[in-house]
């Protein structure tokens, strides 16, 4: 069974030398590679230098954005290569935020996600309902929308290098987090889509991760779950105390 995987995503936060600090001090903390997959996504000006300072780590980076275009006149857009280059292994595409916020469409999502799978990266592909979609009963078709339309002309195999995130939009940033049953019963409803889309091995060996509002007192109860296999943290995650603990979770 693959790792469990606990990634932080920075957002828009800290400056080059910030992000540089937090990393090295995380590599210091987790030296060696451990039961669970580590990886922070800094902004995009922070990639490269994070990358150099953890080189030879088993931490991973990951990018929170990309194109869906390899090159070209794109002005301010950066591609999967590029990503590739400055040294992610990881890309978030569809993040709820530039769902809501940037326009961001289930086409285009799918668009960027096959872009990631061609630079040989691994997508994380964001998911998850609104509170006036879970209120009017809608959050699994939601749910199921995203997933067939962020998942739609994949090709046989590439399900595998794929990372799927449960974040209800309703927990993000908000402290409010999915009780564990909740989370379960979604991450449990994405597993059958999954199921029925590319079929049982590729289903029971994907990694769906719960986001939104995750912290060093919710860690334990969430990762107890056999359908949560790891978080994508956000605020928590920018204050290395407080990931690292996140890391350290332990289940019961
Ligand atoms: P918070 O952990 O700050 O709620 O953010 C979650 C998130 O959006 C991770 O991608």
């Amino acid at each position: 069974m693959t790792k469990p995987l606990i990634a932080g995503n920075w957002k828009m936060h800290m400056t080059v030398g910030e992000a540089v600090a937090c990393a090295r001090h995380l590599r210091e903390l987790f030296p060696e590679p451990i039961d669970r997959e580590i990886v922070i996504a800094p902004p995009f000006t922070a990639l490269w230098p994070v990358s150099q300072a953890l080189t030879d780590s088993p931490i991973g980076l990951g990018a929170q954005n990309v194109s869906d275009e390899p090159k070209g006149a794109f002005t301010g857009e950066v591609s999967a290569g590029m990503l590739a280059d400055a040294g992610c292994r990881y890309v978030i595409v569809g993040h709820s935020e530039r769902r809501r916020l940037f326009g961001e469409e289930d086409a285009w999502i799918n668009r960027k996600l096959i872009a990631v799978l061609k630079a040989g990266l691994a997508p994380i592909l964001c998911v998850g309902e609104t509170l006036a979609q879970r209120e009017a009963g809608d959050a699994f078709p939601v749910i199921e929308g995203q997933i067939n339309a962020g998942l739609k002309n994949l090709e046989a195999g590439d399900i595998a290098r794929c990372v799927v995130a449960y974040e209800p939009v309703w927990a993000i940033g908000t402290g409010r987090t999915a009780t564990p049953a909740q989370a379960e019963e979604a991450h449990a409803f994405i597993r059958s889509r999954i199921r029925g889309l590319f079929g049982e091995t590729q289903s029971a060996d994907l990694r769906i991760l719960y986001g939104g509002s995750v912290t060093p007192d919710n860690i334990d109860r969430l990762m107890e779950s056999i359908e949560i296999n790891g978080v994508l943290v956000g605020g928590a995650s920018l204050n290395i105390e407080s990931f690292s603990r996140i890391i350290r979770y332990s289940k019961g």
